[in-house]
C-alpha cells in the first residue's frame, strides 16, 4: 500500500508529516510519488488563520475526486484543524467522506485506524487528548539528508489573545532531555549538520517539571549548550521563542555557543504598549528592545527576525502608526507578517472594535513596504562580505543555480555543484535582494 501526505502550516506541522511518514512506513507502507497513486490520503492540517482552514477545506474537498476514482481509498484528516472543538459540525458539513480525523494527539495509531477502515469500520473520529502513552523516539522520514528537526517540547501555556495553538496542541509538556540528545546524537551520526529544536515555546523547556518541584530540570540553555556539544552538529536554530521569556542571561549563554548565536526569531507581534497587552504578550516594547540591544551588544553580526499582527482587535491609526516607528527602530532582518484573523474560541474573537478586513490588507501593506526596505538594506550591507553557506541544493525557482544559508539564515543564490549539497562552503556576497543574498 502507499500513501501520500499533504502538509499545511507550520514547521510543526511539517515534522509531524516526517513522523508520521516513518510510522506509515515501519507499518510496511511505501511514500507514493503523487496523489493518484496512493491508497491512503493523509492530510495534516492547520488552523492559525482563517485563510489556512479555507484552503484545507477545499483541498479536503477536492479529494472526494479521489474517492470516486478509486473508490478504497483512505482518506485521513489530521492535526491542528482536527482537534478544535467545533470540528464534529464541520465534519458533518464539509467531511462526510474522510475516513480518518486524528487530532494532534492521536497521529501515532494512524496505522491502527487505518487497519480497521479496512477490516470494515465507517468514520473514525479520534480527537482524545489523551496521551499518556505517546511514544517518545517515533520513526520519522526526513525530507532532508543534512537539516532535521527535533521537538523539544510540545503545547504552550502561553493564551496570546488571539491564538488558537493553547486550544489545539494542549498544555506545555517537555520533552526527555536524554531522548533530545539521543537523537541528535543519532542525527549527527547519520550525517545531519543542522537541527532546529521545534516548540510552540522553546524557552518553557523544562518548566513543566519545575513548577512539580524538580528545581534542578534542565532549561532551554541547558539543551542548547548541550546541543553544541554535539559533533558534526554545526548549525543549531529554535523556533519558537517569546521575548518574555528571553532573558539577558539566555542571550549571554547563546553568545557562548557559535553554533546557536548567529540567528534569533523573536517574535514581536505588535509595537504598540496597548495592543501587546490586550494580546496577552507579557512584555512591553521597553523590554522587547532591551532584548534587542542585549544581542546586538553581544552578537552584532546576528540577524533577528521576527512575526508581526496588524489589525488587532481595538488597533487604531495611531497603534498603528506606533508599530511602524518602533519596526523601523528594530531594523529586523525580516519579518512574517499576518492580517488579525479571529478564532473561535480566542478571547479576542469577542473584543469589540474588529477592525475592517479592508483596513488590515492596507495596513498590512504599509507595513510590508517598510520591512521590505529595511530587509534589502540590511542584506545590501552583506555585499562584499564573506559568508559560510551550508548548501541546500538546487533552487526552487532557477534550476541553473544552488541555494544555501549563512550561519545567520539568510538564503544565498550561488552557481553550485552538486557534491556541494549538504557541505558548508565560503562564498563572497555579489547581490542582495529583499529576500536573499547573491553570490554570482
Ligand atoms: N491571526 C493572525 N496571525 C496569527 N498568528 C497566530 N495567531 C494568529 C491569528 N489569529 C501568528 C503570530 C504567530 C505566528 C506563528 O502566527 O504572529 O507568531
Ligand atoms: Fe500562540 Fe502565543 Fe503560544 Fe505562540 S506563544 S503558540 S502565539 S499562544
Amino acid at each position: 500500500m502507499q500513501f501520500y501526505i499533504k502538509t499545511f502550516g507550520c514547521q510543526m506541522n511539517e515534522h509531524d508529516s516526517e513522523i508520521i511518514a516513518g510510522i506509515l512506513e515501519s507499518a510496511g507502507y511505501q511514500a507514493a510519488s503523487d496523489l493518484d497513486e496512493a491508497d491512503v490520503i493523509v492530510v495534516n492540517t492547520c488552523c492559525i488563520r482563517e485563510s489556512a482552514e479555507n484552503k484545507i477545506w477545499g483541498y479536503i474537498g477536492n479529494l472526494k475526486a479521489c474517492k470516486y476514482k478509486k473508490p478504497g481509498v483512505i482518506l485521513a484528516a489530521v492535526g491542528c484543524m482536527m482537534q478544535q472543538n467545533t470540528i464534529d459540525e464541520l465534519l458533518h458539513r464539509q467531511g462526510k467522506h474522510l475516513d480518518i480525523i486524528l487530532g494532534t494527539y492521536q497521529q501515532h495509531r494512524l496505522p491502527e485506524y487505518i487497519a480497521r477502515i479496512l477490516a470494515g469500520e465507517k468514520q473514525i473520529v479520534d480527537i482524545s487528548e489523551d496521551n499518556h502513552d505517546f511514544p517518545d523516539a517515533l520513526p520519522s522520514r526526513r525530507v532532508s539528508r543534512f537539516a532535521a528537526q527535533v521537538n523539544i517540547i510540545y503545547g504552550c501555556n502561553n493564551f496570546c489573545s488571539y491564538c488558537i495553538v493553547p486550544y489545539v496542541r494542549g498544555r506545555e509538556r517537555s520533552r526527555d532531555f536524554s531522548a533530545i540528545m539521543a537523537e541528535l546524537q543519532s542525527l549527527a551520526s547519520d550525517g545531519v549538520k543542522e537541527v532546529m529544536l521545534l516548540g510552540q515555546n522553546v524557552n518553557s523547556y523544562g518548566k513543566d517539571w519545575r513548577r512539580q518541584g524538580d528545581l534542578h530540570a534542565p532549561d532551554f540553555a541547558a539543551v542548547l549548550q548541550a546541543a553544541s556539544q554535539v559533533a558534526g552538529i554545526e548549525r543549531i536554530r529554535y523556533m519558537s521563542s517569546h521575548p518574555r521569556d528571553f532573558s539577558a542571561e539566555l542571550v549571554d549563554k547563546i553568545s557562548e555557543l557559535p553554533k546557536v548565536r548567529d540567528y534569533y526569531h523573536l517574535p514581536l507581534q505588535s509595537g504598540c504598549d496597548k495592543i501587546l497587552k490586550a494580546m496577552n504578550r507579557g512584555y512591553n516594547t521597553g523590554d522587547y528592545m532591551s532584548i534587542l540591544d542585549k544581542i546586538r551588544q553581544k552578537t552584532p553580526g546576528a540577524a533577528i527576525t521576527t512575526d508581526l499582527i496588524v489589525g488587532f482587535p481595538g488597533e487604531t491609526e495611531e497603534d498603528f502608526q506606533q508599530t511602524l516607528d518602533y519596526v523601523a527602530r528594530c531594523r529586523f532582518d525580516a519579518a512574517y507578517t499576518f492580517i488579525y484573523s479571529p478564532r473561535s474560541g480566542t478571547p479576542a474573537v469577542s473584543l469589540a472594535e474588529q477592525v475592517p478586513l479592508a483596513v488590515k490588507k492596507e495596513r498590512l501593506q504599509r507595513l510590508t513596504v517598510l520591512q521590505n526596505q529595511i530587509s534589502l538594506e540590511l542584506n545590501q550591507a552583506y555585499i562584499g562580505r564573506k559568508v559560510a553557506v551550508l548548501v541546500e541544493g538546487l533552487s526552487k525557482n532557477n534550476a541553473d543555480f544552488y541555494t544555501g544559508r549563512t550561519a545567520s539564515n539568510k538564503i544565498v543564490i550561488f552557481r553550485g555543484r552538486p557534491e556541494q549539497v549538504g557541505t558548508i562552503i565560503d562564498l563572497t556576497v555579489s547581490g542582495a535582494k529583499t529576500w536573499h543574498l547573491e553570490s554570482l
